[in-house]
């Protein structure tokens, strides 16, 4: 027997993982049901409506890394000139039907979940300092009851703060009224990643993970080495909306003019080699995933905050679709991943036809084959040598060596061979 472990702790309380996790779930401690929201009268009727943007609770909606871990953490991290994390999206478990039962979906969400927490465990140079969630953290409608057997039991071991960019399926909202949904949207959410100060989560079973302390739906995660602008691309199953589209659709602009603030912001520290920049997005700018096509209202909003701030991002990572993708973007002399990461645990969707990479579509080449299977990235940025560079590897649920991955060039732009 080994003795006790307390878990890591961060500033002002933070707790993450739990001492002693217990063994993986079999069966949800709460039966999902709400797939029948599909039929309800506010969802039937609104499905095709975007959802108001809840505002942020501090302009701008910034936070750093700091705040959430101390120096114990963050020292090595800072004197190393490297940091490493973890990103992907669609970690749920909800899907049971006749192909799939309960325990099947747990053990999908569950086999990518306790993979990231023994990269963490197993601690070295590379060891991630957190895990950014690309959205779709809990299925169906993002309810608050569902975030004990979708998000804090699987994660219970993770011993690393986890922010994250709400997906469609965290803002959708039903109800029996035609004009009213049952709950606002994003309240779940709100509660468990926006909340004014750490503390425990009415919604997490008794487990200890915090609740996180974002300053809102998108916000700028400030880390050593790197920032990451999360964007909130609304609840429609496609396309990704961050803006009104010129009076398209009934929301303010709030998330074009912040990703333009944050971009001129962040340039100075980009141009000095000093930090990498990536932009994060539910819904992929670019993809060729059966279901989930791209969306071009999306890439052009941002698209024009990148051209108005004068800084294109080193990547841009994104979820939804249930796979694995990574394209090439050619812009302005720049190469720049676009990876699409919605492997968490959720969903294996094959993407549409036979494409054999490359296959260029103006200015983005899908570079590999698609991969259809659980896993997530490990994203590191490393300005220790003579190379600055950023590495986007994906790593299966196995935690095999890397099926794929990139490397980025930080002073040139460019992919590395
Ligand atoms: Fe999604």
């Amino acid at each position: 027997m080994t003795g006790f472990i307390a878990g890591l702790q961060g500033q002002a309380g933070r707790l993450f993982a739990e001492p002693r996790p217990n063994p993986d779930e079999t069966s949800f401690q709460v039966d999902n049901t709400s797939e029948q929201y599909y039929q309800s009268p506010y969802y039937t009727l609104h499905k095709d409506q975007i959802q108001p943007v809840p505002q942020p609770r501090v302009s701008p909606p910034r936070i750093d890394l700091g705040q959430v871990l101390g120096g114990d953490v963050l020292g090595p991290i800072v004197a190393a000139k490297a940091i490493s994390f973890h990103a992907v999206g669609d970690t749920g478990a909800a899907k049971v039907n006749r192909f799939q039962t309960a325990a099947g979906a747990i053990a999908n969400e569950a086999s990518v979940a306790d993979a990231m927490s023994a990269d963490v465990q197993e601690g070295g140079p590379s060891v991630p300092a957190f895990f950014f969630h690309l959205g779709d953290v809990v299925y169906y409608f993002g309810e608050a009851q569902y975030y004990y057997d979708q998000f804090y039991e699987p994660f219970r071991a993770y011993d690393r703060p986890i922010f994250a960019i709400p997906g469609n399926h965290d803002g959708a909202v039903f109800g029996a009224d035609p004009n009213m949904p049952q709950i606002p949207t994003l309240a779940a959410f709100l509660r468990n990643f926006c909340t004014d100060a750490p503390g425990p989560s009415p919604d997490a079973g008794g487990l200890v993970r915090t609740t996180m302390t974002q300053p809102g739906v998108y916000f700028t995660l400030d880390a050593p080495h790197v920032s990451i602008i999360g964007l909130y691309t609304n609840v429609l199953e496609g396309p990704g909306v961050i803006s009104s589209q010129g009076g398209h659709y009934p929301i303010g602009d709030d998330q074009i003019q912040f990703l333009t603030s944050e971009l001129r912001r962040l340039r100075p520290a980009r141009q000095a080699g000093e930090r990498a920049v990536l932009v994060a997005c539910h819904h992929p700018p670019a993809s060729v995933d059966a279901r989930h096509g791209g969306t071009t209202g999306l890439a052009d909003d941002i698209d024009h905050a990148c051209r108005s701030a004068g800084l294109w991002p080193d990547a841009v990572l994104s979820g939804h679709a249930h796979l694995y993708q990574r394209y090439t973007r050619a812009v302005d002399g720049r190469q720049i991943p676009y990876v699409v990461a919605g492997s968490g645990g959720f969903a294996a969707t094959a993407p549409k036809g036979a494409l054999t990479p490359p296959v260029t579509d103006g200015e983005y080449t899908l570079e590999t084959k698609p991969i259809v299977a659980f896993g997530y990235l490990l994203v590191t940025v490393d300005l220790s040598g003579p190379q600055r560079r950023l590495t986007i590897s994906f790593r299966s649920r196995d935690r095999a060596a890397p099926h794929d991955g990139v490397s980025v060039d930080l002073d040139t732009g460019q992919l590395l061979p």
